[in-house]
């Protein structure tokens, strides 16, 4: 049987599984969706979201890609961001970085990895913006999870600092943005409490009105 037979009957199975809980499941989830979150995470196969969180087709809008960057020229995600906020009306946006990252480990070595080296160069300018946070006595895994954990921290402003979010604030829109951290090692989510709710927070140069 080939790999693409064995999916198609995996997912044959689970649909059926799901109908039998809940008969009418597709048929409600095809009419719309609103979802409360919006999850921007990592591409690593180990971190999916619905699964980690126990959330069910319908419950999470979903953007992932490489170390979990939110750039502002990326039309990518900026569209997800748009799209969660302005028409899904999202309340929550979590950011969600995780330990033992491919993406942060590149970013930390000398060796090109040609195409996304530009990407990469992110992480890199967060290490060397924060080199003050780092010291010698940090062994190289202190290092690496102190930079993910600051990257996290970095990627939530930057959600922070789109128009699309300091129009909903403007606008009263409930919508808060959070900072979390999974550890491939144990299966655990860890609040990095960066919580933002509205612009109070924000630099007055990113006020958008
Ligand atoms: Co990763």
């Amino acid at each position: 049987m080939s790999l693409l037979e064995d999916l198609l009957e995996n997912n044959e199975q689970w649909a059926a599984d799901l109908l039998k809980e809940d008969p009418s499941f597709f048929a409600h989830l095809a009419e719309q969706q609103s979802p409360e979150y919006l999850w921007i995470g990592c591409s690593d196969s180990r971190v999916p979201a619905n699964q980690l969180l126990g959330l069910m087709p319908g419950d999470v809008f979903v953007h992932r890609n490489i170390a979990n960057l939110v750039i502002h020229t990326d039309l990518n995600c900026m569209s997800v961001i748009k799209y969660a906020v302005d028409v899904l009306k999202v309340k929550h946006i979590i950011v969600t970085g995780h330990y033992d990252c491919g993406g942060i480990n590149a970013a930390m070595q000398k060796q090109s990895f040609e195409l996304i080296d530009g990407w990469l160069r992110n992480i890199k300018d967060i290490y060397v913006n924060h080199l003050d946070h780092f010291n010698e006595s940090m062994t190289e895994k202190e290092k690496l999870d102190y930079l993910t954990e600051l990257n996290v921290i970095e990627q939530v402003k930057n959600v922070c600092h789109t128009t699309c979010v300091q129009q909903a604030w403007g606008k009263g829109q409930e919508l808060t943005i959070h900072g979390l951290i999974y550890s491939v090692k144990n299966g655990r989510l860890k609040d990095l409490k960066v919580n933002f709710n509205n612009i109070d927070n924000i630099n007055d140069l990113y006020h958008i009105s």
